[in-house]
């Protein structure tokens, strides 16, 4: 066992203790922790390959993933980690998200991208704000990696929110094209992060949504000359009523699929299913940061949003192959099962996955699916 997992095996267990310090402090601990654990862990190679003793591929946009499972965007900021998760077994390698400029990421009250687990409710909140090192350091990093057999590489993006619309769109644009040279496998663009300034997620199908996909449509995706498969993650607080509205335009516009979702902000209607022994933490991070809130109060919304998204795709028959990913409170073999059961062929985890890498360290994948 390698120092990493054994760090955070210890961690694993002491994590629920954390509820008994007070909330600012704890704040602080966490989110220096997590910024220093993932320094260590994306260097952190497995020796041995994990090798699944039946067949877990999938196979979609004529893209073979390894297993049915591979991390949410957010965990390889910087694009570092290839090898980390190429070894575990999981799906695909998604980094970033990473916007045109650098971003230093959030910082308030003395604390740099506030971060906060709630171990007993499985769930954790984070105010991060996106700090990378923008599209042209991670591309060229991307470009460099040395591919194995069924894990791809995508990379997530995202506008830079504090410029006009214009020059947002024409920036994303040249991310876009610096990573099709970069030779990435797919892409997945963040419309749905509410930790940035500026604009806010809207939980609701609005003009400016579908002017930036209509852009992205007409200046990239349509002058593509090779398979690069182009997703849209949206928020798990997406009114699932415009579900079937969003899924249209999408497949108009030829993207190739669709994630349900981002963390959530609504923080009233999911503190029921914080732990007692966790509200105050919770009450604390959303009143002082705000934040997105991920990991099991999501499951239940991920699995809707997505099984419906489903359904719309079935009921439009899209011309172009259009495939739904379900992001949110995936933590178990069930979670996967009852996406296969809706048609669910591709989810992503964060918040779970970290839970079962403090279990089960670089062997999770292997553990979980089998
Ligand atoms: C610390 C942290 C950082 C995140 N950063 C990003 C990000 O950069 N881009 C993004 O699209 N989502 C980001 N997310 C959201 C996750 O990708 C995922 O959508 C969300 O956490 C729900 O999945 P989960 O319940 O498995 O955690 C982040 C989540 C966490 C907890």
């Amino acid at each position: 066992m390698s120092f990493i997992e054994t760090f955070a095996r210890i961690e694993y267990q002491f994590r629920p203790l954390l509820a008994y310090l007070p909330a600012d402090f704890t704040t602080k601990l966490a989110s220096f922790g997590k910024s220093n654990f993932i320094k260590n862990f994306v260097e952190d190679i497995p020796k041995e390959e994990t090798v699944f003793s039946k067949d877990q591929s999938v196979k979609l946009w004529d893209i073979r993933f390894n297993s049915p499972l591979f991390n949410a965007a957010g965990m390889f900021k910087i694009g570092k980690g290839y090898n980390v998760v190429a070894k575990q077994g999981a799906g695909a390698f998604l980094a970033g998200t990473t916007t045109y400029r650098s971003r230093e990421g959030n910082i308030k009250d003395g604390v740099t991208h506030p971060f906060l687990p709630f171990p007993r409710s499985q769930a954790a909140i984070n105010w991060m704000g996106l700090p990378n090192p923008g599209h042209e350091v991670v591309a060229k990093r991307l470009s460099q990696i040395e591919k194995v057999k069924a894990c791809p590489v995508g990379i997530s993006l995202s506008y830079d929110s504090v410029d006009s619309k214009e020059i947002a769109l024409k920036n994303m644009v040249l991310g876009l094209e610096m990573y099709d040279k970069a030779n990435v496998d797919f892409i997945e663009i963040n419309e749905s992060c509410p930790n940035v300034e500026g604009k806010s997620v809207s939980n609701n199908l609005e003009p400016e949504l579908v002017e930036r996909l209509e852009y992205i449509s007409k200046n990239f995706i349509s002058k593509l000359n090779r398979n690069l498969p182009v997703i849209v993650k949206l928020s798990n607080d997406t009114n699932i009523n415009q579900v079937d509205d969003l899924v249209r335009i999408l497949t108009d516009l030829n993207y190739s699929g669709v994630n349900f979702g981002n963390t959530s902000t609504r923080y009233n209607e999911l503190e029921s299913q914080i732990r007692k022994k966790e509200k105050h933490l919770f009450y604390y991070f959303y009143n002082t940061f705000g934040g997105g809130l991920s990991g099991e109060p999501l499951k239940q919304t991920s699995l809707e949003l997505a099984s419906k998204a489903i359904q719309s795709v079935e009921k439009i028959s899209p011309s172009n192959e259009f495939h739904v990913i379900r992001t949110g409170g995936i933590s178990s073999i069930s979670d996967i099962e009852d996406s296969i059961r809706n048609g669910i062929k591709l989810n992503q985890w964060y918040t779970g996955y970290f839970k079962n890498f403090g279990r089960y360290g670089h062997q999770l994948y292997k553990k979980i699916l089998e």
